[in-house]
């Protein structure tokens, strides 16, 4: 089931088209359902399809949006906006803002903080309590009050050895620094956090992400799922840019289960469902006698800003149709002369730009997997066209309904469009066209 917000809408009443049409079940949020049933009678040729379910709600009404919205849905595609008509008025079906060539000096009908940003809002924390984010922060080291921040030292000493670490919170990360020696047969450091209370149940997700920035050797990460001191433990080694921040992403199918730095695979695969203790190590040793083959022994430095999970594929679970221009109205230097007009009338339009980028931002921090399309002035064009993507706000031009609609529904399928922010216009004709999901992997991930 998919859920579609602002479906009757330019945009979203092809969204919800294509769905159908493509044999998905579709549940429309729409503010007056008897008008809403009207509309896509006449759309789908005299008959409701079947697979359409109207669930009547306003996205500024918090209360309207019960968890009944949210049944069986696995994505959302997000097309709502403020309504804005021509100051002198429209006709019942909006001909005059929907065939978007003559300029009539436009008006907003209802208040657009409250349908951008807090409507966003609203929808986002009805659609969490159901859809399950595939990136979670398990521990964010720039907080400095939860407990799974207070890890300890375990260094070779527990053997003999004379290898030392520090654990230090900065403020903004957390420090593993110390030296490492291989006197006494030694050869290892660690911190190791406190064991989690109750277990973490980490089943939803492929993986775990640490955002680091290291020295250039190599470390260990090491996950147990038992709270026996001297356990069973799972370990995954990486390496680590010199001074450079870097995500490590750390499937849980290639953990190694390991007991006092033998492997034992008879232990058989990581149960991510009972995740009680991180730990990091940096180590001459690798696995079985091994030899961690870029190790010196000295001083060592790493710095860790997060630990979060992650899943794959990155379908996107929300999709958001926003606007191009949203980080435009309040840049220096800007010749408002070829801005569009949503960017020109910002202030007089209630701020509808601004309150769009603030609904982003809730979204981009959400936790949910999203994609957010930046149209640029959309046309009712029905002639199927080719699109370009652009990143950083600064495309200007045109592109139609039905190519956003399409775009928003076939994302839905495209790990490449997970955690991006993008903005769409049409391609001049005659210009070679890539396949979108080829296009979509050239743009960067959003940075948050
Ligand atoms: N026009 C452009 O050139 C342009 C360019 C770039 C981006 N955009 C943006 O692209 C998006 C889609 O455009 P569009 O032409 O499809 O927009 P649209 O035709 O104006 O549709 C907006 C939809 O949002 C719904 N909506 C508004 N307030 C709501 C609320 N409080 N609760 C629930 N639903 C609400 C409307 O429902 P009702 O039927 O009940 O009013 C309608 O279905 C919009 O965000 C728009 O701002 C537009």
């Amino acid at each position: 089931m998919i859920l579609v917000v602002g479906a009757t809408g330019g945009v979203g009443k092809r969204v919800v088209k294509l769905l159908i049409d493509g044999g998905q079940e579709v549940r429309v949020l729409v503010r007056d359902v008897p008008r809403a049933k009207k509309l896509f009678q006449a759309w789908f040729g005299g008959r409701l399809p079947d697979r359409l379910e109207f669930f009547g709600g306003d996205l500024t009404i918090r209360e309207s949006l019960t968890p009944a919205l949210m049944a069986r849905v696995t994505a959302v595609i997000c097309c709502s906006g403020t309504k804005v008509q021509p100051v002198e008025g429209d006709t019942p079906q909006r001909e005059k803002y929907y065939q978007g060539l003559k300029f009539y000096l436009p008006e907003v009908v209802d208040v657009p903080e409250q349908v951008e940003y807090e409507g966003i809002k609203n929808l986002l924390a009805v659609v969490k309590e159901h859809i399950q984010p595939k990136e979670n922060t398990l521990i964010d080291f720039r907080q400095t009050d939860s407990p799974r921040l207070a890890w300890y030292s375990v260094d070779d000493g527990v053997m003999g050895g004379v290898s030392a670490s520090q654990w230090q919170l900065t403020g903004d990360r957390a420090l593993f620094t110390g030296e490492v020696s291989t006197a006494n047969n030694g050869g290892f450091a660690s911190v190791r956090s406190p064991n989690f209370e109750p277990a973490l149940d980490l089943s939803y997700a492929e993986g775990i992400q640490l955002r680091i920035q290291g020295d250039g050797k190599r470390y260990k990460f090491i996950i147990r799922s038992q709270n026996d001191w001297d356990g069973l433990s799972y370990c995954y080694s990486f390496d680590t840019f010199n001074n450079r921040p870097q995500t490590v992403c750390i499937p849980f199918q290639q953990l190694i289960p390991v007991f006092r730095a033998k492997t034992v695979p008879e232990k058989g695969p990581f149960n991510s469902a009972q995740v009680s203790a991180f730990q990091l190590m940096h180590s001459k040793f690798e696995y079985d006698g091994g030899l961690n083959p870029s190790f010196s022994p000295g001083i060592f430095g790493l710095e860790i800003e997060s630990i979060k999970t992650y899943a794959n594929p990155l379908t996107p679970q929300f999709i958001h149709v926003s606007s191009a221009g949203v980080t435009r109205p309040d840049r220096p230097g800007l010749n408002l002369d070829e801005e569009p007009p949503a960017v020109r009338l910002n202030d007089q339009l209630g701020g509808i730009l601004t309150w769009k980028l603030r609904g982003e931002d809730a979204i981009r921090g959400s936790g949910l997997t999203y994609t957010i399309v930046r149209p640029c002035a959309l046309t009712e064009s029905e002639n199927p066209e080719m699109m370009q993507f652009a990143q950083g706000d600064n495309l200007r031009g045109q592109v139609s309904r039905w190519a956003i609609a399409k775009l928003c529904v076939d994302s839905l399928q495209w790990a490449e469009a997970g955690g991006k922010t993008f903005e769409v216009s049409a391609r001049e004709p005659g210009r070679n066209q890539a396949a979108w999901p080829f296009l979509l992997k050239q743009l960067n991930f959003d940075q948050r």
